[in-house]
């Protein structure tokens, strides 16, 4: 008996069709994937389960009652708990409070002594020690998905619903998190998990439904399919070849020279040369400052270095002089510096470009602005209503495209890239990977972090591996291997 069934849901957006035609079911003790292209529904479904949005036509079955009228209390009170794709934590409160936030009537009755002491006990129990006294806002993006895990594992689930958790996290907060999973299958707990990353889903999952187009397609034994199958059944066709062809050869043998950067984090500074017409790849733990190392490349910490682009030196500045410089910067957090999500998705692409676009008395060319958008969301395949409507408005995947888009749009010198394919589907990952490599080839200097390891070594011409700030090792592209990358970072060598 499943303890989930949804029948013939729909759920439409002013003209969208999110969803046509979804038939699902989930039973207690199984972790059940949703697999599908970016748009494909995954989060739209999973907000209908939750509550969050009405089905316009459908039926959902929750142990054997239909659930008529929905809402997210109700199906909280249920045993369904949701961790969103996009966060939902309150910046400004503690790790404590957002986790029993909304669980006492009163909050002037609530012990704050106990609070904290459970949120403590809680978030050990999950394998994590997080300060529960700092506010969210402190935390990085990784441990604040640790905190979505908790608050949803805070009352008694029946259902737990996971919208990409593992986006955010590293190889070690991963490992975690399955066993967690695992544990809670056990139990009896039903689990629905959607990633776009296969490995994980054959590794970690039972059955696995993937959607395409707002339909549930086909629902599958997850031990009797294969990873090319999988691709096949998601997006209609296999790829051949995830990683572009490799042709590196020094561009003229042009450098940048990057001396003695200070970093947030790092004890030394730091000394690193890009090659023109190499990707270089920085790998490391979450925490271990690849991050920050771009964040202070980009001027965002007021911080010195002594940059040297082809024997000219330049001044590290704040990003706004770094943009006008020539270097662009697609972060990891795309929510909180990536793109303006009230605003349009054709303003995101164009934004930082206004110059291009605009004639000499600073106004912008309409015809031109439209133009040069929709080829870029052609080139990119995003997938969208009108580029009038809110950024918000697309699903995670396609927000991220919108974001590398704007830095194509506005063809840097450098470009530097936290997380290029967060959140981004098979398919299009192969297309994102391919205009890298492209920008690459044409002679744009590339630093790149990435904790997909695949993509690291399959995208990266060198790597150089960061430990608590540091630069600890390089390894040319001859000697990538998992193993070496993961000791270093380890710090086990
Ligand atoms: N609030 C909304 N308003 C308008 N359109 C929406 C809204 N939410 C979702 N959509 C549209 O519904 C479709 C499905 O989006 P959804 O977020 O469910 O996709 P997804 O499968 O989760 O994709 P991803 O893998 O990128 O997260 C998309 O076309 C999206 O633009
Ligand atoms: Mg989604």
């Amino acid at each position: 008996m499943p303890m989930l069934k949804l029948r013939h849901i729909k759920k439409y957006f002013a003209g969208v069709k999110a969803l046509e035609d979804v038939n699902l079911e989930v039973t207690s003790g199984e972790i059940h994937a949703l697999l599908g292209e970016n748009g494909a529904g995954k989060s739209t479904l999973m907000k209908v389960i939750s509550g969050a949005h009405l089905a316009d036509e459908g039926e959902i079955i929750f142990e054997n009652k239909p659930l008529l009228k929905t809402s997210p209390s109700i199906s909280k009170s249920l045993g369904i708990s949701i961790i969103y794709q996009e966060f939902s934590l309150v910046e400004d409160l503690s790790v404590a409070e957002n986790i029993y936030l909304g669980k006492g009537s009163s909050m002037k009755w609530l012990n704050w002594n106990h609070i904290n002491k459970s949120a403590e006990v809680l978030l050990h129990s999950l394998g994590f020690q997080i300060n529960v006294r700092q506010k969210v806002a402190k935390l990085s993006i990784a441990e604040q998905q640790i905190v979505e895990i908790a608050k949803a594992l805070s009352s008694d689930v029946k259902l737990l619903i996971l919208d990409e958790p593992s986006a955010v996290l590293g190889t070690a907060e991963l490992a975690k998190l399955f066993v967690l999973l695992r544990s809670l299958r056990d139990r009896g707990v039903a689990i629905i998990y959607i990633s776009h990353h296969l490995d994980e889903l054959l590794e970690l999952t039972d059955r696995i439904t993937v959607l395409k187009d707002g339909r549930s397609v086909e629902t599958v034994f997850t031990k009797d399919i294969s990873k090319d199958d999988l691709v096949t059944l998601m997006i209609g066709r296999s790829i051949s070849q995830m990683y572009p062809q490799k042709r590196y050869t020094a561009l003229d043998g042009k450098q940048i020279q990057i001396n003695n950067l200070q970093t947030v984090m790092s004890v030394e500074p730091i000394s690193l040369i890009l090659n023109k017409g190499e990707i270089l790849g920085i790998g490391g733990l979450v925490g271990a400052g690849r991050t920050e190392i771009l964040d202070s490349l980009f001027g965002n910490y007021n911080n010195r270095a002594e940059i040297i682009i082809d024997n000219k030196k330049m001044v590290l500045r704040h990003p706004k002089g770094m943009i006008e410089g020539g270097w662009g910067m697609v972060p990891e957090d795309r929510k909180r510096l990536g793109g303006i999500l009230p605003m349009s998705i054709k303003e995101n692409i164009s934004l930082t470009n206004l110059g291009k676009i605009s004639n000499r008395w600073g106004f912008i060319n309409l015809r031109k602005e439209k133009e040069i958008v929709l080829q870029l969301i052609q080139k990119l395949q995003i997938k969208i209503g009108s580029m009038d409507d809110p950024l918000a408005s697309l699903s995670g995947g396609n927000q991220q495209k919108v974001i590398l888009a704007k830095w194509l749009n506005v063809a840097p010198q450098v470009l530097l890239v936290d997380e290029p394919t967060r959140g981004v589907d098979v398919g299009a990952r192969a297309e994102i990977y391919t205009i890298i490599q492209e920008l690459a080839d044409q002679g744009v200097y590339i630093l790149m972090v990435s904790s997909d390891m695949d993509e690291l070594m399959g995208l990266s011409d060198r790597i150089v591996i960061v430990r608590k700030g540091q630069l600890i090792g390089e390894l040319q592209k001859s000697d990538f291997s998992e193993e070496i990358i993961l000791r270093m970072a380890l710090g086990a060598n």
